[in-house]
């Protein structure tokens, strides 16, 4: 697995490099939960507000299972997808119902709940409960691809899979959470996709094969739809 040696890397990485998040300073499976959702369509910075806002008006997961529709969707008013919201406070009322108000520290029972797929069920379960799953999302992607100078097309579904399993082997059991984000943090910070990246901040570059063979700018492949 070439991405074995990458391990050690990242984590000491993410010890000095790491953004101060609210929903890092407490891991709380419920702020986790929220961040990472509002994270699928906004960048970090713009996150920051809303997720405060959300957390002050709605505290825990019961608060979201009985909060108005009004009240709910003027708190993710300007970051659209209102499904996800609306898909957020169905799951809270199935965790009052069937989990006594707890996210289940389980991934396959993530899974299961309304508008948690494969990338915040792994998210929830790696960095609230540190369960040695992955999360593979675009900035995981890019540096994969990157790293093993790999030209596959990351907007395939099997390309994702056959990802997800090669971290799968590589998780480090006493950091799960931490790897997953140092990996997204390294793509969102150095590895970035517009532009030139940071190579001389990344701290595996002397593993990045697209670096050695100066591809760089040509990985990863995304195939116009
Ligand atoms: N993007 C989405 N979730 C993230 C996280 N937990 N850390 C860094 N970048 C992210």
């Amino acid at each position: 697995n070439i991405y074995k040696e990458i391990v050690p890397y990242l984590l000491d990485w993410f010890d000095y490099n790491a953004r101060i998040l609210p929903w890092r300073e407490q891991p709380i499976p419920y702020f986790v939960w929220v961040s990472e959702i509002m994270l699928q369509q906004t960048r970090v910075e713009a996150v920051k507000g809303y997720f405060d806002r959300f957390i002050t008006a709605l505290p825990d997961i019961k608060a979201l299972a009985e909060a108005d529709e009004d009240k709910l969707l003027k708190l993710w008013e300007g970051l659209g997808y209102y499904n996800r919201v609306r898909n957020m406070q169905k799951a809270a009322q199935i965790i009052m119902k069937d989990y006594d108000g707890a996210l289940p520290a389980d991934y396959d029972k993530l899974l299961l709940l309304p508008g948690i797929g494969t990338y915040t069920a792994g998210a929830i379960a790696s960095i609230a409960y540190d369960i040695p799953v992955p999360v593979v999302d675009g900035n995981v992607l890019r540096v994969a691809k990157r790293i093993t100078a790999s030209y596959d097309d990351i907007t395939k579904g099997s390309v994702k899979k056959e990802l997800w399993k090669e971290l799968y082997d590589i998780m480090p059991k006493d950091r799960p959470g931490d790897f997953n984000q140092s990996l997204m943090e390294l793509g969102a910070t150095v590895c970035i996709p517009n532009g030139k990246p940071f190579c001389d901040k990344c701290p595996v570059v002397h593993l990045c094969r697209a670096f050695h063979q100066d591809v760089i700018m040509q990985l990863p492949v995304k195939p116009p739809k």
